[in-house]
């Protein structure tokens, strides 16, 4: 194996989170504009290609794969690529293989997943209301999704759910939501909103609601305790002692998990961002596609981790006067 990538603060680089694709079957408020222009599918990088980044990130150290999109499992002969990376599930070179999905899919997919050798998913939801999903989601329905989370855990796939904080649109669901979680025995995160999609445009749906409100909901109900544990990334956790369910709290926003950071980022079409928060990235497929072997791919990636910041300044300072940020969660992956 090549030496581990170290990153100029001395933080091991051992999860890669790709997005297959930019496409998406939803069209969430907060993500996507509904005229939303994607990439030509020549610029994606091919499912070969995808295997060979991965492969060679793994060669280099990387444990964790997170495969993200737009929609994963809406881009075409994804499974192909599952099943293959799955082999470095089976060699021990790789210790966990992932996915974030809208769960769209999954009744589809959920017994090929494990299969490959996947056995948590996190899922995105932010409301069970059929009516509320159809208007936050514009293109999702409901049962479709619950049906893929039925067969997700009847596959055996363990599942977390990712609900986006949007004030007044499922701040009247927080006991329903994590009543329901408990009762299926699924972990909850919720997710701070990002200015970026619609949320403020003609068919707004919610406002910002910040994560320490949400807390403080649960703390009307709940005894809440504050949990040490962290997972490198930016989610924080409390128990409810009365469940004993653990809930995660994501802020993206606020960068107190910086100095545990040990993730980059590939988009679909190549490029390598250090840092979510910042714009900096390394193009990877022009050296992937310059040759057959690697010396120069993996060359590019240590050049790239040698320049990942120590932290993000996810200010208001970079994005456009109209408060969105430039780029979009489906391009760099949620
Ligand atoms: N703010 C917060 N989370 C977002 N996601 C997409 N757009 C945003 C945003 N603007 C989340 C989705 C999903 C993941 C793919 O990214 O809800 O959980
Ligand atoms: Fe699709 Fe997820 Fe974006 Fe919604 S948040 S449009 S499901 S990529």
């Amino acid at each position: 194996m090549n030496a581990p990538l170290i990153d100029p603060f001395a933080r091991a680089i051992s999860y890669l989170r790709v997005s297959v694709t930019d496409r998406c079957d939803f069209r969430c408020v907060y993500c996507m504009s509904e005229a939303m222009q994607f990439l030509p599918k020549k610029e994606l990088l091919t499912l070969e290609e995808l295997d060979r980044m991965c492969t060679t990130f793994i060669g280099m150290g990387v444990r964790k794969l997170r495969i993200t999109g737009g929609e994963p499992l809406v881009r075409r002969d994804i499974m192909q690529f599952f099943k293959g990376i799955g082999r470095h599930l089976d060699s021990g070179a790789l210790e966990e293989l992932t996915l974030t999905t809208n769960g769209s899919q999954l009744e589809r997919f959920a017994g090929d997943l494990y299969a490959a050798g996947v056995r948590r998913v996190n899922i995105s939801l932010d409301t069970l209301d059929e009516d509320k999903f159809a208007r936050v989601t514009r293109w999702g329905r409901l049962p479709q999704v619950l049906r893929g989370i039925d067969a997700a855990q009847k596959a055996g796939l363990q599942i977390k759910i990712n609900a986006v904080a949007l004030k007044g649109f499922n701040e009247d669901e927080l006991g329903t939501i994590t009543k329901w979680c408990a009762s299926r025995d699924m972990k909850l995160t919720w997710i701070e909103v990002m200015p970026m999609g619609d949320l403020g445009g003609e068919d707004r749906v919610g406002q910002f609601w910040s994560l320490n409100d949400v807390r403080a909901a649960y703390a009307q109900d709940y005894t809440v305790t504050e949990l040490a544990e962290r997972t490198g990334g930016p989610a924080r956790y409390v128990r409810l002692e009365e469940t004993g369910q653990t809930i995660g709290f994501i802020t993206p926003l606020s960068h107190n998990f910086c100095e545990s950071c040990n993730r980059v980022r590939l988009t679909c079409t190549g490029e390598l961002y250090m840092c979510l928060g910042q714009e900096d990235m390394a193009d990877l497929r022009a050296p992937l596609r310059a040759s057959d072997d690697n010396a120069q791919l993996e060359h590019a990636i240590r050049a790239a981790i040698a320049r990942k910041p120590k932290g993000h300044d996810f200010d208001y300072s970079r994005q456009r006067a109209d408060g969105q940020v430039t780029r979009h969660m489906s391009h760099t992956g949620g």
